[in-house]
């Protein structure tokens, strides 16, 4: 999940700060960077945000190669010693590592026998320290065959005017501008500065310099790629007036609406639907982490609506322990809004393994998912910055719902713009003034039946990445097998509550919590009248959509419930600790 960058051209420390900032996304533990300028080094390290390491730095505003780091620390604590870049033990070659050297505890044992000293415990030190003085390609290969894990890495010398890389299973792209050259984890660090991009495959090792690019495949032979034009219309830097990214891209949850409509439409896209119409198969997976999961869930609900075959939605870092049937019959659904997320991209290849239809959605179309996968369905949301995903969530749900409806050959726009025309992001006076009580609870649980009992997992996650309150979600029928024990004063129950049909069920369970005293708090979207109403504590109204979009309507209250909460508890809801926006480790 760390992010690297490096960097050949003018102003360097600059621009290199900037593609630091564009990578926080991926952790924020510490930061550092190394400048070469003539046959010297010259480094920073600070730990915390990206914005620590910024007066540390001296800008020298000239020529110069460099590379940097933000960390999201996987092995060895927090430290300035752990930062990146580490050193050879010449000091001579200076790294930067995303990824997780798996024998990296053997590597060491050998080395320090051999009489090097390690400064930290990171794994990515010892890759530094397996580097001779000689900074070269053969150099590199030695280095490469011993490490077993996944990295991609950008390296420097003293001695030389390229920055070497290798890749495997990290994310790792190399820009190509006219003044500049760059490597980095993620091609938006390239906007601005490089106009295409080459995108790395697992194995591939080798240097580049301003002036050209030498690309070696895993057995060893020299190979040619072909840059693709760099198009990041959808990159958002901007926070646009709002406080923070998570609420503007709650936001923008409408345009990641207006914009699937008009690209779905289109011939290029329905052309990619039929192609996965005429395939055969006869169960459907879809499979995700985290919140995508939770869109998958969603999906599966669709799915199991419309069809009449197996539909099961699994955890990606949980299903390549089953023993599921997947073979050429199954149509695997993978669903990430990066694209790079590491569990994700071992069940994909797990399925792919075993003969499985591989299809993908991202937000990202460059991703090694959506390269992997023979169709991506872009969820064209534009770029997610805020940890908490929202925007996303929303976007992969529409898709995966236009994926159900061309399959089974029924028309989707008119009631995707009947549902953009009721979009209901909730009262922003009464989410603020539930989430200024709930700030003060320890813990919360989300309750509810059907697609609610699905929304009330996502919004239980989104509660608590970004406000540290312990929250649970439970279906409201399972609460009286167990989970009721846990209900007194101290505990506020958020019910959610858009489906008629099981409403009057999932009022029994609401009244069984009051009864022993627990708080309680009703989201809906239903006609409700005053009696009921009185049964609870807090209640938030919003507007009836078709049943298809009731759980779409209802997370975005949810969403920003969470984030006035983090906001009421003083907490930075974009970047919330212990996590990253992209996960790159298993
Ligand atoms: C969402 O709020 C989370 N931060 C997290 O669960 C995320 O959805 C998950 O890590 C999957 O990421 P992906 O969509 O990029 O694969
Ligand atoms: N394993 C390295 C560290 O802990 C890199 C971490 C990562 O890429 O997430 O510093």
């Amino acid at each position: 999940m760390c992010g690297i960058i490096g960097y050949i051209g003018g102003n360097v420390e600059s621009n290199l700060y900037l593609g630091l900032e564009r990578l926080e996304y991926r952790g924020y533990d510490s930061s550092g960077m190394v400048i070469k300028r003539g046959s010297n080094f010259t480094t920073y390290k600070a730990t915390g945000v990206v914005e620590k390491l910024k007066p540390t730095i001296k800008e020298v505003a000239t020529f110069g190669i460099g590379l940097a780091h933000t960390r999201w620390a996987t092995h060895g604590g927090i430290s300035i010693e752990n930062c990146h870049p580490h050193f050879s033990s010449c000091g001579d070659t200076a790294l930067v590592h995303n990824g997780i050297i798996e024998n990296y505890e053997e590597l060491k044992g050998d080395l320090i026998k051999k009489g090097k000293y390690f400064y930290g415990q990171t794994d990515s030190e010892v890759i530094a320290k397996l580097f001779d003085c000689k900074l070269n390609i053969n150099n590199l290969r030695r280095v490469r065959e011993k490490l077993i894990g996944s990295y991609a890495l950008a390296i420097i010398s003293k001695n030389s005017d390229y920055i070497y890389f290798a890749k495997n299973k990290s994310p790792l792209y190399i820009g190509l501008g006219n003044d500049c050259a760059l490597i980095a984890s993620d091609p938006s660090c390239f906007v601005g500065f490089a106009d295409s991009y080459i995108t790395l495959e697992d194995g591939d090792y080798g240097k580049f310099s301003k002036k050209e690019v030498i690309i070696y495949d895993k057995n060893n032979k020299i190979i040619k790629k072909q840059p693709e034009k760099l198009d990041f219309s959808f990159i958002n830097e901007e926070l646009s007036g709002y406080s923070h990214f998570m609420l503007k891209e709650i936001y923008q949850s409408r345009i990641a609406l207006e914009k699937i409509i008009e690209v779905y439409q289109s011939y290029a896209m329905k052309e990619k639907l039929e192609i996965l119409k005429n395939k055969e198969f006869d169960r459907i997976y879809l499979i995700g982490c985290g919140t995508a999961y939770h869109a998958g869930l969603i999906g599966e609900s669709y799915m199991r609506d419309a069809f009449n075959i197996d539909v099961f939605c699994e955890i990606a870092s949980e299903i390549i322990y089953k023993n599921l049937n997947i073979d050429e019959k199954s149509l695997c659904i993978f669903i990430s809004q990066s694209g790079e997320t590491a569990d994700t991209l071992s069940a994909l290849e797990y399925c792919k393994n075993r003969g499985g239809i591989v299809v993908s959605i991202t937000n990202t179309e460059y991703s090694s998912i959506a390269h992997k996968a023979i169709l991506n369905f872009p969820i064209l949301a534009g770029q997610e910055k805020a940890v908490a995903s929202t925007k996303a969530y929303f976007a992969q749900c529409i898709v995966l719902y236009i994926i159900t409806n061309y399959l089974k050959g029924i028309d989707y726009i008119f009631p995707l713009q009947n549902f953009k025309r009721q979009i209901d992001f909730g009262d922003d006076n009464i989410l603020k003034s539930l989430a200024s009580k709930l700030a003060n609870f320890e813990k919360v649980f989300f309750i509810g039946r059907k697609r609610d009992y699905i929304t009330a997992k996502e919004a239980s996650l989104k509660l608590k990445e970004i406000t540290y309150i312990f929250s649970s979600a439970e279906p409201s029928g399972e609460l009286k097998h167990g989970v009721i024990a846990l209900i007194d004063k101290t505990v506020p129950v958020i019910v959610i509550a858009t489906d008629e049909k099981v409403f009057n069920k999932t009022l029994n369970n609401a009244c069984e919590i009051k009864a022993r005293g627990g708080k309680l708090i009703l989201f809906t979207t239903l006609n409700i009248d005053n009696e009921i109403e009185k049964a609870f504590d807090f209640v938030v109204k919003v507007n009836k959509v078709s049943q298809a979009f009731m759980p779409l309507q209802i997370i975005l209250s949810l969403q920003k419930l969470a984030y006035f909460t983090a906001v009421a508890k003083g907490l930075d809801p974009d970047k919330p600790r212990n996590l990253a926006k992209s996960v790159t480790v298993e």
